[in-house]
């Protein structure tokens, strides 16, 4: 196994096991429920933005490894940032793990999902907490991976 694949299942298995920032948030302002119909699996996001920028979050549900570990990671990584800047993470984390021209310079311990390029059936596991996380910012509740 290469380093990099280490790393990649290094990773995933940590926060899979040991997910940072599982549980609700009583008083969001912001939430929403992402689904995936192809495996049933579903996650919930529990925001506080405030100035537009992501004060905490947390998430609850149940998912497939690469979900749960892209969920852990997502909400670790993106308190403190600005909703536009989160959108624009968005758009950098679809190409990392779709394409070849890849710019993990914004994305930090999530450039390590790099690894699910060669799965294309697992992008929507590692994409769901952040279409999740969008429709969430966007004020809408629900959303689904299809
Ligand atoms: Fe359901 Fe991964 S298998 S999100």
């Amino acid at each position: 196994m290469s380093e990099f694949n280490e790393l990649y299942m290094e990773v995933i298995l940590d926060h899979n096991k040991n997910p940072r920032n599982k549980g609700v948030i009583d008083d969001h302002t912001n939430h929403a429920d992402g689904h995936n119909p192809l495996c049933g699996d579903k996650i919930s996001l529990d925001l506080i933005i405030a100035e537009d920028t992501v004060k905490d979050i947390k998430f609850t549900g149940s998912g497939c490894a690469i979900s749960t570990a892209s969920s852990s990671l997502l909400t670790e990584y993106i308190v403190g940032k600005k909703t536009s800047e989160i959108r624009h993470l968005f758009e950098e984390f679809h190409d990392l793990v779709t394409t070849d021209k890849s710019n993990t310079e914004n994305l930090g311990k999530l450039s390590v999902f790099e690894g699910v390029k060669q799965y294309p059936a697992r992008v929507k596991c590692a994409t769901l907490a952040w279409h999740t996380l969008i429709a969430a910012i966007d004020g809408d509740e629900e959303v689904s991976t299809e």
